[in-house]
Order: C-alpha cells, then sequence, then structure tokens
C-alpha cells in the first residue's frame, strides 16, 4: 500500500466517523465563508448562468450550495462516500436541480481539460499529501480564463510551523501540512493561475467546538493530549494559534488563520 492510498483511507476514515459532527460544524461556523468565496469567484463575471462549477474536497456541500445559487451547475466530488451521502440528502431537501455529487479523489479528477469555468476547493489542501498535484488537477479542468478558489487554514508569520502542524495533527491524524501564503502563490504559478484576490482572515473558536467536530469530547485521550499541547504554548504562542481563556467564560479559545486566494488560468 502507498502512502497516498493509505493516507486516502485515513482521510476516509476520519470523516466517516465525524460526518455528522463536521457538518453541524460547518454549517454554523462556515456559512458566511462559503458566501463570500462564491462571490469573490464569482465577481465581475457577466453571464454566470450556464458556468460549470465544481466543488472539490466538497465534503456536505458547503461552499457547493452557495455556488449553486450563482452558476448554470456545479458537481460536488469527494473522496469520502458518507460526505457525497449526507451532501446529496442536503441537495434533495433544498429540492436543488443544478446540484450533483460524485465521489472521486482531487488527485485524478475526473474531468476534460477545460471542463469548468469555476473550481473551488474549502478547507481541504491541508488533508493532502501533495497538494501541487491537486492544484495542477484542478487547474487541468479549468477553460482558459477560468477561476480556482481555494479557501484553507494558512501559516502567517508562524513562529514554529512544526509546533502548529503538530497539534493540527494529533487532533485529526488525516491532517498533513498547511501551507503559508508564498506556497500556496507558489502553487498557483506553477499551475499557471495569476492570483486575482488574496484575503487572509483571523477566526476565533472555541477549543471544545473544535474537537467536537473532529470527534473529540472532554476527557477522550486525542481531547486530553490536544489540549496539553495547545495549554503548553500558551506563554509564548510558540504555535501561533493565540490561545487564550475567554475572560467571560473561562473556556480555551485559539485563533485560526484562513486564507482565500481566487486565481485565473492564464492559457
Ligand atoms: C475539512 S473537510 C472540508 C469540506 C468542505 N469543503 C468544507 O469546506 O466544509 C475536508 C474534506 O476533504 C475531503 N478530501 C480529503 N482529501 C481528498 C481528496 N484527495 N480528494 C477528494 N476529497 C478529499 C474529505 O473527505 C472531507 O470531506
Amino acid at each position: 500500500m502507498t502512502s497516498e492510498t493509505k493516507h486516502a483511507d485515513t482521510v476516509r476514515e476520519r470523516f466517516t466517523a465525524t460526518v455528522d459532527k463536521f457538518n453541524a460544524f460547518a454549517g454554523t461556523k462556515r456559512g458566511a465563508e462559503a458566501d463570500h468565496l462564491a462571490e469573490c469567484v464569482t465577481a465581475g463575471l457577466l453571464d454566470t448562468s450556464a458556468l460549470l462549477a465544481v466543488d472539490v474536497a466538497c465534503g456536505p456541500g458547503t461552499l457547493t450550495f452557495p455556488l449553486a445559487a450563482r452558476v448554470g451547475r456545479v458537481i460536488g466530488i469527494d473522496i469520502t462516500p458518507a460526505m457525497i451521502e449526507s451532501a446529496r440528502g442536503k441537495a434533495a431537501r433544498k429540492g436543488l436541480q443544478n446540484v450533483e455529487f460524485i465521489l472521486g479523489d482531487a488527485r485524478s479528477l475526473p474531468f476534460n481539460d477545460g471542463a469548468a469555468g469555476i473550481v473551488s476547493c474549502g478547507f481541504s489542501v491541508h488533508h493532502m499529501l501533495e497538494p501541487a498535484k491537486a492544484v495542477s488537477e484542478m487547474a487541468r479542468i479549468l477553460n482558459p480564463g477560468g477561476r480556482l478558489a481555494i479557501m484553507d487554514l494558512v501559516l502567517i508569520d508562524s513562529p514554529n510551523p512544526a509546533a502548529n502542524n503538530a497539534i493540527e495533527r494529533v487532533r485529526d491524524p488525516s491532517h498533513t501540512t498547511k501551507q503559508t501564503g508564498a506556497q500556496f502563490r507558489a502553487l498557483y504559478a506553477a499551475a499557471g493561475l495569476r492570483v486575482l484576490t488574496e484575503e487572509v482572515s483571523e477566526r476565533r473558536y472555541d477549543f471544545d467546538e473544535w474537537m467536537q467536530s473532529a470527534g473529540s469530547a472532554p476527557g477522550d485521550p486525542c481531547y486530553v493530549k490536544t489540549r496539553r499541547m495547545m495549554e503548553d504554548t500558551i506563554p509564548d504562542d510558540a504555535a501561533g494559534f493565540h490561545p487564550s481563556y475567554s475572560a467571560t467564560t473561562g473556556a480555551l479559545e485559539f485563533v485560526s488563520t484562513i486564507l482565500l486566494l481566487v486565481g485565473e488560468k492564464t492559457k
């Protein structure tokens, strides 16, 4: 078994076990971000009614549904069958006719060259072992002038990227590595994409909610270990999460840094 195959199994295991919890987290915490991405990636396009958008690593459809309101047709693709089932159920409940969800791998997208006008990928590159392969696949299926929007966790001026990634990996073994802003820009350039929009923002998260979305509750060995690692960094913010206790509730909180990068395929 290759390390890629083994990692894909880990991703499927994790996101099958946490499909409902992740769905609840994404539904309450990521709606505004998803709307914003859909708005940014379609900004200035005169007629989007005939466009095909492909949402790679779509999960429960967090980015897929806001895109469906703005383009002709959207196909969400994900490697985890449970996520595809969840997304299909949502589409059926919403009565949407222009959305489809299919099983597939970002490393080998089942689309012809130039098939899509828009490709999106939310909060998933940090689960991939070969980000360059995935970004070049996403660019391959774009038509010239088509746009790629990636929204993901990012390292900006992190004092110790290894410490940051170690905390993420203990919480969720399917986490691989966060890219820096410069690394994301280099991936775009190598894939023939010109950057149109780059935005970095910070989200303050409740530690317990964040652990719950990955299937861990207080007292679990994974919860205890992740919390200890996060708390150990409070004095010097060694991992760049800016962890602290809420002045009102005393709950442990931290900051996650997010990048939105929209690029255009130049030829
Ligand atoms: C953190 S979730 C993000 C889901 C959704 N895009 C969102 O923003 O809420 C990560 C998703 O990436 C999927 N995934 C990870 N690696 C993948 C790959 N190589 N190909 C397709 N999907 C992948 C997982 O199955 C999971 O559904």
